[in-house]
């Protein structure tokens, strides 16, 4: 019944609505959001007409245009943060076994990492977490995680560092008690990241297609998951522009299906989705 029924929307939301939404999230977050997302970008957008009580989409795009605060929402509402804790599990062994163990034989004890669309910061608390189980005192260690987002709504939310208990359910044994306090109260069912967590990151808003405020070098980014939402002649800008921030030998980590080109000439693949930047360019 369902399905053969025409769908009635609450709102009009035309091809020239979507065209709109298309055009400005490229021309601001780079994200190219394909055809067939017309009823995910009328779900997503559709609760600030009803929020703002808005007549329709027409007076909610002059918002957006006019109102910086109502831009950021639709920036927030339009970007997906799917994420998990220790997502891609085999980048944060590598860095623990592979990676510290490395830096710790150079006699380095310095470390500035990047996780550049940090989305909910599942992924910085995991590399926190990933670099306390190394078998360094990282005690003695001068390290920062720089974590960095579009989405100002997920970044107050990682800041926090609290999550449901379902949401870590999957940690490796032993982390749980380890690096999270157990709410209790009306907290109950969630859990905050120890202090000594949160204490390694500091989470900042950044937009990547605009400037970056980071000085390098860095030791290795994380930009996974991120770049999959842009076209090429923004990745290939973006992997340039992080090659450039990278130390000779610096890690640059990809979501699963994010593939660099074969031919690209700042860095080679050393393991599944982990590339080195190449040396030679210093
Ligand atoms: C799917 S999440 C990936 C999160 C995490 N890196 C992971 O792999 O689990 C993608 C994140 O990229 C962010 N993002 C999208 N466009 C961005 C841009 N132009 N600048 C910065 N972050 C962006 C989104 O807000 C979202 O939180």
């Amino acid at each position: 019944m369902q399905s053969n029924a025409i769908k009635q929307r609450e709102f009009c939301f035309t091809d020239a609505h979507f065209k709109r939404v298309k055009t400005v999230l490229y021309a601001h977050a780079g994200i190219v959001l394909a055809n067939n997302k017309q009823d995910m970008a009328y779900n997503r957008l559709v609760r600030r007409i009803r929020d703002l009580n808005l007549q329709n989409f027409d007076q909610y795009l002059e918002d957006i245009e006019s109102d910086v605060n109502e831009f950021s929402l639709f920036i927030n509402a339009m970007t997906t943060n799917l994420t998990a804790f220790f997502r891609e599990s085999h980048h944060f062994d590598f860095i623990a076994k592979t990676i510290i163990p490395q830096v710790a034989l150079s006699g380095n004890r310095r470390l500035r990492i990047w996780s550049a669309g940090c989305s909910l910061g599942e992924e910085p608390y995991s590399l926190a977490m990933a670099l306390l189980s190394s078998g360094q005192d990282m005690r003695n260690w001068d390290v920062r995680i720089l974590a960095t987002d579009i989405d100002s709504d997920v970044l107050n939310k990682a800041r926090l560092g609290v999550y449901a208990e379902e949401r870590v359910a999957g940690l490796p044994r032993g982390y749980l008690p380890k690096f999270f306090l157990k709410g209790k109260g009306s907290s109950a069912g969630d859990v905050q990241a120890r202090a000594e967590l949160r204490e390694m990151i500091t989470f900042k808003y950044l937009n990547l297609m605009e400037q970056w405020p980071l000085k390098g070098p860095l030791d290795f980014i994380f930009c996974r998951n991120v770049m999959i939402y842009f076209d090429k002649k923004t990745q290939a800008k973006l992997l340039e522009r992080m090659a450039a921030l990278l130390k000779p030998d610096g890690y640059l980590f990809v979501g699963h299906s994010e593939a660099l080109a074969r031919h690209d000439s700042h860095f080679r693949l050393i393991g599944k989705t982990i590339y080195q930047k190449e040396s030679r360019r210093g």
